[in-house]
């Protein structure tokens, strides 16, 4: 097999396989058949059973079949016996299927028989669920190879006197002629699992980077069936920054935050990690035992896992940098916090939110080049600029000043972010922001902050 050939099948692979529930490995067979050692970046579970389709694990795959050289002979019964192993080592429930694609360009250098006899003794000690999708490309696509790949397939060996079993799923062969068709024809065994209902649930993908600068992104796809016919899917990307702004904006104060995790316990969204548009690499995943350590967060942990809603107290931690996170260490707090849990179904995700008792919300984390009282300045120049005394220079094109800094807020730190995202800023409102940073009466009305920034600004007027 060429090199390019593998690129397809990668593709072919990560395209099908990123969906959340997958799971997969490889088996690439000759004489001998071989499975992907695993590394510990990836999992390392590939050798024994299926590893879940996560971004870096398909990743690995593909590195893997790169890597790999066609040489030998073509033992098909090896390879089954290796593929077989997986799924029956692989802890599964009852609904999922599974399946073998199973792609050569070669007739077997073993007998059909023995291929036929292995197949159905391999499949009758997994209850006869697995299905097989035979692919034929080249010679296995002519005349000779068909017969035992189409026999493969419908897991049907009476051309070849072996006895047939009942109740086995068929499969399909699927000839691809032309290499270049390798990864549509690849991607037909999706078909053999539509499922003929009318309702049918979006499938959504765990997040990944999107190549064209989106941030991490999720693909959310629907079959569109008309008259009973699948016509094609319909799918759309969506950053998780959107999907989850709602969520990032949650927050009532600085101490109390939302987060959400997958079926599996891993984060999708949580103040310690970095924002989703923050993110640059791969995403990793993170179990969320990891970054909530109370131990009694368990029992919310395995109700969250079960898809239930709940509430409970327990003690938060919030862990704040004293200045370079490195050098001068980290400052932990510990209080006492409702935790609110409930599942997101659609998307197998779950939401906590996690809210600091009133009476300990306050916390002095200011930093000792807190700026004094008065020294407030809002960076829209341009709306205040006669009560700016200070020397007004032009920089770029806008008013600046050089001997303080100004400030800008957050959406987070308001009430209604979508308000202030969405509003025009008038000299008023700038007005409102500096009278209530600035104030030292403490009367100045609240302009639409959250609790924990007020708080703030009257620290600022005792230091
Ligand atoms: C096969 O079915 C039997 C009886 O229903 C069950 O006890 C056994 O666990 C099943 N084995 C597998 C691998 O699913
Ligand atoms: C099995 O294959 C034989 C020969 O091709 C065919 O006659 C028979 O109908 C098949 N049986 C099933 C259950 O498909
Ligand atoms: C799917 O179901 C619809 C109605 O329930 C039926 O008309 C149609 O023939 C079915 N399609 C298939 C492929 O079974
Ligand atoms: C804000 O200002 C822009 C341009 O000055 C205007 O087009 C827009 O309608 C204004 N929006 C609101 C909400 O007032
Ligand atoms: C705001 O600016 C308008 C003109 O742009 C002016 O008429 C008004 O007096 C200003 N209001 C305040 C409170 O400065």
């Amino acid at each position: 097999m060429t090199v390019t050939l593998h690129r397809c099948i990668s593709c072919t692979l990560f395209l099908s396989l990123c969906f959340v529930r997958l799971q997969v490995s490889v088996v690439a067979f000759g004489t001998n058949a071989n499975k992907p050692p695993g590394n510990t970046e990836a999992s390392t579970c590939f050798n024994r059973q299926l590893a879940s389709a996560s971004p870096s694990n398909i990743k690995y795959l593909d590195s893997y079949i790169d890597g790999l050289n066609a040489y030998g002979s073509t033992f098909y019964r090896k390879a089954l016996r290796a593929a077989f192993g997986l799924l029956k080592k692989t802890p599964t429930t009852s609904q999922r299927d599974k399946v073998i694609l199973f792609l050569t360009d070669g007739i077997p250098s073993d007998s059909p028989v023995e291929i036929m006899e292995s197949i159905k003794g391999l499949n009758k000690e997994l209850n006869n669920t697995v299905m097989i999708v035979t692919y034929g490309l080249g010679e296995a696509a002519s005349s000779k190879g068909t017969e035992i790949l189409t026999s493969m397939a419908e897991q049907n060996g009476t051309l070849y006197e072996v006895e047939l079993e009942p109740n086995v799923r068929k499969g399909a062969f699927i000839p691809i002629l032309n290499p270049s068709e390798l990864r549509p024809r690849m991607g037909l065994y999706y078909a053999l699992f539509l499922k003929n209902t009318t309702v049918q649930e979006p499938s959504i993908t765990i997040p990944y980077m999107d190549a064209w600068g989106l941030g991490v992104v999720t693909t959310v796809s629907l079959p569109l069936i008309l008259e009973g016919q699948l016509k094609g899917v319909v799918g759309i990307d969506i950053t998780m920054a959107d999907l989850l702004s709602d969520v990032l904006y949650l927050s009532a104060d600085a101490l109390s935050y939302p987060f959400v995790i997958d079926n599996r316990g891993r984060v999708m969204m949580h103040p310690l990690l970095p924002s989703p548009v923050g993110a640059y690499e791969d995403p990793i995943f993170v179990d969320i035992r990891d970054v909530e350590r109370n131990k009694n967060f368990l029992e919310v942990y395995d109700d969250m896992l079960k898809g239930k809603a709940g509430v409970k107290q327990l003690m938060a931690e919030s862990i704040q940098s004293r200045g370079e996170t490195l050098l001068e260490g980290v400052v932990v707090q510990k209080f006492p916090a409702m935790y609110y849990w409930r599942p997101i179904s659609v998307v197998g995700y779950s939401l906590a939110l996690v809210l600091v008792l009133e009476q300990h919300a306050k916390h002095s984390m200011l930093s000792p080049l807190a700026p004094s009282a008065g020294d407030f300045l809002y960076h829209r120049l341009d709306l205040i600029q006669s009560q700016v005394d200070t020397s007004q220079c032009r920089y770029f094109g806008n008013i600046a000043i050089k001997d303080r800094s100004t400030v800008k807020f957050a959406p987070d730190a308001f009430v209604d972010p979508y308000h202030y995202l969405d509003s025009n800023e008038s000299n008023v409102t700038v007005r409102q922001y500096s009278q209530y940073m600035n104030d030292v009466t403490t009367f100045a009305t609240n302009p639409g902050f959250k609790v924990r920034v007020s708080i703030t600004a009257s620290d600022f007027k005792c230091s």
